[in-house]
């Protein structure tokens, strides 16, 4: 189904399968220039199906072209699908590891039998042709201790040896990093495992980067439980702060940092780009999520990715700010004033000078924030079913003494990016506008410096 004969509209600024289904970022780089986005992708199931690996490539963020798929299931080893993975760039080349997933047919339970997880390098110069597969290691290489569900494999090179992470599920049911390592990109001996106390049954994408020389793990745990203001949604993504060197020894995982509070963002993954950046897109979409399909489905495709974010080190909170990239603002058209909201297909709001009071900002009828002075907290609700696909409700507490300074929200077709307070806060969801509908934005409480403008949308040329 091409983009005019969708029903609904379709995303404007944020990258989507245009027909199928679209899971994790892979493979995120920049090679020559160019910035190379794989994803998980189902081009004929819109609810999911078996998973190649689609591809975007950029070179400033707006203009994209999309190739479709990259690579498919065609060996024994990952017959079940092309899992996730990363890129790691070296002469001129990408070095693609990847977990083939294999669920034999059978009466199995699929945790401790019927199931395999490769890791599988293929090379690439342009995401569009790739080299042979090669399997480096199979559910035999990997401890005793773990079950079958091991996978993701993030691969850097640091201090004469690459290393490479990969999340698991341990036999007793506790969720867990291995770390291999290796002097020639291939041959990968386990080094040790990067775990805490108990913190859910499985870790999913793991991601073990640097910002400002500070290190931090990045992981998508799966089975924490739900609080009032954590851990709201079925499955979580967050990182962990590094109270020692997590290469010398996996014990110095510090306090864990859930990445956003909204509905949509799971299994996030970074890269650092020729400015040194250290960029982190995730994927906007919730797996086995309660409030199930999304609308879009009746017009063939599910999910988007985030925005580019740049991840900047907070050295007051020690915490990490989320921050889209620079060339986001290359989208603006013009300022705006968010009267005329109304003829405007997508927009950038930015909201500061904030009274200490209550204050609440209604999108299209349907979707509220609303900010309680009492508790300290900020409550985003749909009450639109449509808007949200039923989507009902997330809250975020702030710390004591700690107030909304500013909020930078972007609002396309489909979707809300809310960072809040530079980005040490934010807050992602899907919201869909129908067709014929008019954005609309009501202010109630005191915002005193409002400042917005129209957005353009991303050019995305099929190859
Ligand atoms: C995360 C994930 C990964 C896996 C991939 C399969 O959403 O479950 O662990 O590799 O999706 O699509």
């Amino acid at each position: 189904m091409s983009i005019k004969d969708k029903k609904y509209l379709t995303p404007r600024f944020h990258l989507f399968p245009i027909s199928g289904w679209l899971n994790d970022p892979n493979g995120l780089c920049q090679l020559d220039g160019v910035h190379h986005i794989f994803f998980q992708y189902s081009p004929d199931e819109p609810k999911g199906g078996e998973k190649d690996w689609g591809h975007f490539s950029t070179k400033d963020f707006i203009n994209y072209e999309f190739s479709g798929v990259f690579m498919k299931p065609d060996m024994p080893e990952d017959a079940s699908g092309v899992y996730s993975g990363c890129a790691y760039v070296e002469d001129n080349k990408m070095y693609i590891y990847y977990t083939g997933n294999v669920k034999h047919p059978g009466d199995y339970d699929y945790i401790l039998e019927g199931r395999e997880s490769n890791t599988i390098l293929v090379t690439s110069e342009d995401g569009i042709d790739a080299s042979e597969k090669r399997v480096l290691l199979r559910s035999e290489d990997y401890p005793d201790n773990l079950t079958l569900h091991v996978r993701d494999p993030k691969v850097w090179y640091q201090d004469d040896y690459y290393y490479m992470t990969l999340g698991a599920r341990k036999k007793s049911d506790e969720g867990c990093v291995i770390l291999f390592k290796s002097k020639d990109k291939i041959n990968w001996k386990f080094s040790h495992f990067i775990e805490f106390e108990k913190f859910g049954y499985m870790w999913e994408c793991p991601d073990l980067f640097y910002v400002d020389g500070k290190q931090f793990l990045s992981v998508s745990p799966q089975g924490l439980e739900a609080k009032e203001y954590s851990f709201q949604n079925i499955y979580q993504a967050g990182y962990f702060n590094a109270k020692k060197d997590l290469l010398a020894d996996g014990k110095g995982l510090g306090e864990f940092t859930e990445w956003d509070y909204g509905f949509d963002f799971y299994a996030p993954q970074t890269y650092v780009d020729e400015k040194k950046r250290t960029i982190l897109i995730a994927w906007m979409g919730m797996p086995d999520a309660e409030y199930g399909h999304d609308i879009s489905i009746k017009d063939g495709w599910q999910h988007m990715l985030s925005l580019p974010r740049e991840l900047v080190y907070d050295s007051n909170s020690g915490k990490l700010l989320q921050q889209p990239i620079a060339e986001i603002m290359d989208l603006r058209e013009e300022k705006i004033d968010i009267k005329n909201i109304a003829d405007i297909d997508s927009y950038e709001l930015n909201l500061s000078e904030f009274g200490l009071d209550d204050f609440s900002i209604q999108f299209n009828k349907g979707f509220d924030v609303q900010y309680n002075k009492l508790t300290n907290d900020l409550v985003f609700s749909f009450s639109d079913e449509m808007l949200g696909s039923n989507r009902t409700s997330r809250k975020l507490k702030l710390a004591d003494g700690e107030k909304i300074e500013n909020m930078k929200i972007y609002v396309d077709t489909c979707s809300i990016e809310i960072f809040i307070n530079d980005g040490l806060y934010t807050f992602t969801t899907k919201c869909f506008k129908p067709k014929d509908a008019k954005n609309s934005i009501t202010i109630d409480g005191s915002i005193d410096n409002i400042e917005a403008y129209s957005l353009n949308s991303f050019n995305v040329v099929q190859r």
